[in-house]
């Protein structure tokens, strides 16, 4: 049966339902793609972004879900390691001046008891992989690519008003995809 919401997407939609999911992929991610695919949606791939930790570590995160059900035929792109406006070192300064920000996300400061107990990597270097995080598993699978936004606007290029992009993540890669190609 099919989802009730799949009839209010728009018509062209409908017609070749397609979707990229974006996402800071963690271990409790999963329902995102399950959900696009019981809607009956073809999942063209994931992207893993920067937000609550590092894109690597976030695609890492969703290629170990898809292997685990079964669906590692879904290509994974990381998206890009760092934000267009914001770093570390500009969050320190903020936080300076205006008191502790609610939400710090990457840029919480390293803590290597917590990583060391599960907690994704953050600060330091965007290439660093936290692995006691996958407690769903490391996974086996690699990643199909590491320009996401290029590969966005090529998915979008090959099926013109066919594609929805969603993103739970920070916009980054999608605010660079239409810097590409608008
Ligand atoms: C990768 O393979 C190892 C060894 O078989 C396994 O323990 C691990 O759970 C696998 N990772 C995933 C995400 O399935
Ligand atoms: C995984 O998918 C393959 C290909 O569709 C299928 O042959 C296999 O039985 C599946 N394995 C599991 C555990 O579902
Ligand atoms: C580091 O993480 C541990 C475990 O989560 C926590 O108890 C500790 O307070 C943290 N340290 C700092 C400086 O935030």
């Amino acid at each position: 049966m099919r989802d009730p919401h799949f009839d209010k997407l728009p018509f062209q939609v409908r017609a070749t339902p397609k979707i990229i999911i974006e996402n800071d992929w963690n271990t409790n991610a999963y329902i995102t793609f399950l959900l696009a695919i019981d809607t009956g949606l073809d999942v063209l791939g994931l992207v893993g972004s920067t937000a609550n930790s590092w894109s690597r570590q976030a695609s890492l995160h969703a290629l170990a879900l898809l292997e685990i059900g079964n669906l590692s035929c879904i290509p994974v792109h990381k998206g890009a390691d760092y934000p267009l406006l914001n770093s570390a070192d500009l969050a320190r300064t903020w936080e300076t001046l205006h008191g502790q920000l609610p939400y710090q996300g990457v840029f919480k400061p390293f803590n290597a008891t917590a990583e060391a107990s599960g907690r994704d990597s953050s600060s330091g270097d965007p290439n660093r992989i936290s692995r006691p995080a996958f407690l769903e598993g490391f996974p086996n699978s690699t990643l199909t690519g590491e320009h996401s936004a290029a590969w966005m606007v090529e998915q979008v290029r090959k099926h013109p008003g066919e594609v929805i992009v969603y993103s739970g993540g920070s916009l980054t890669n999608i605010a660079l995809a239409t810097r590409l190609d608008p």
